[in-house]
């Protein structure tokens, strides 16, 4: 990032920190900025504060610059409080169900903490706003974080962009995409300054351990069998989690009110190479009697298992001058080798509460 950055010593709400790629965007935020960080989060199953607590000793980060408060965004009135209590200059909002299966077996989760969440926050953050004075009003900023997935399903061709139209077709993916349009509804309706990312399959280290890449290295490690759905031939772009934090850095520096950016890093895979290379490199930094490809196999698909997505990030790389920085061999590599170094981690987190 070359130019001066806007973010210095804001105060700054992160929805949904406790989570994978909050947690990396907290971690970036205590390490580049002097901002004063605030992570609401409601601690579900996925949750885990290890990460940031691991950064704020390293770095020695004064307690006055980060709080962790326990919320769930279903908490109308707790939120109100918050949002007036805190104040904040910047909303980063990440705090979501993620994870497609488990909207499958309980869609009804979904709506409440992706629809109703998303709309309790922008409400409670409308009322706020509106009574900001000038230089506040103008300089404050929300960030949605969302997903590709809003766009559907992609046949062997074609890219998805800013200008794709929405098509969700899960209980997670339509639940993101409602919260989206409340998003885009608060800006035209009240004039909230908002901003949109909507970005591919993240991967990297402190995922909780029940999305892909986790699950293979877990079940490889402990010589269970490694699942994939149907013929392994869904295709997802995949993006090393730093590269997405900084597209969100990116977004809130240099993007334009009321703008989506898709966000991705050209990356296609399809499952079954995705297993593939994470037991190759498992061979190189693990090895067992067996080659570990030959744990994988094939369970039955997922219902309405979308085929393939792939991002067209021209928007963002041309207008904001952001790229991907990390080469997908080595941070996948990378990647597999924390996992392997932190199998314990997996481990406990993954005592918390097994898939419904
Ligand atoms: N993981 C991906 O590949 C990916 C890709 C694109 C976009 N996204 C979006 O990025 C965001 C973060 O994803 P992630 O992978 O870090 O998810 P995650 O499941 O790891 O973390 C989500 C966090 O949100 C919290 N949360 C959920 N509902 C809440 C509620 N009602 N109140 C308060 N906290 C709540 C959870 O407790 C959890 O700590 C989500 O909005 C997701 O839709 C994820």
């Amino acid at each position: 990032m070359n130019k001066i950055l806007k973010i210095t010593n804001q105060k700054i709400l992160v929805t949904g920190g406790a989570g994978f790629i909050g947690g990396a965007l907290i971690s970036w935020l205590l390490k580049n900025t002097q901002a004063t960080i605030i992570n609401l989060d409601k601690l579900g199953y996925a949750s885990d504060l290890s990460r940031i607590n691991q950064d704020i000793e390293l770095l020695n980060v004064s307690s006055n610059r980060y709080k962790f408060v326990l919320a769930d965004l279903i908490d109308n009135e707790k939120i109100i409080d918050l949002v007036n209590d805190f104040q904040p200059d910047i909303v980063f909002h990440l705090a979501a169900e993620s994870h497609v299966d488990r909207s499958i077996a309980s869609p009804r989760n979904f709506l409440d903490s992706n629809v109703i969440g998303t709309f309790n926050l922008l409400d409670a953050l409308k009322n706020y706003w509106l009574n900001l004075a000038i230089e506040r009003k103008n300089s404050f900023r929300f960030l949605h974080i969302s997903t590709d997935e809003v766009y559907g399903s992609l046949g062997s061709k074609g890219y998805f962009d800013e200008r794709t139209p929405y098509n969700p077709t899960s209980p997670y993916s339509a639940s993101k995409a409602a919260s989206d349009h409340f998003v885009k509804a608060f800006y035209y309706t009240y004039g909230i300054p908002i901003l949109i990312t909507n970005c591919s399959n993240n991967y990297g280290p402190w995922q909780y351990p029940e999305k892909l890449i986790p699950v293979i290295i877990s079940n490889a490690l402990s010589n269970q069998p490694i699942p994939i759905y149907g013929d392994g031939s869904n295709i997802r772009d995949w993006i090393y989690v730093d590269d997405h934090v900084e597209g969100l850095i990116f977004v809130f520096e240099y993007g334009l009110i009321g703008n989506s950016y898709c966000i991705g890093s050209s990356e296609e895979h399809n499952n079954l190479e995705i297993a593939n290379k994470v037991c190759r490199g498992l061979d190189v930094i693990r090895p067992n009697l067996q080659p570990y490809e030959n744990l994988i196999k094939s369970v039955n698909d997922r219902l309405g298992h979308d085929q393939r997505y792939a991002i067209n990030s021209k928007k963002i790389k041309e207008k904001l001058g952001w790229k991907p920085r990390y080469k997908f061999n080595d941070a996948l590599q990378n990647t597999v080798k924390w996992y392997v170094n932190n199998q314990d981690w997996c481990n406990r987190v993954s005592m918390k509460k097994k898939l419904i």
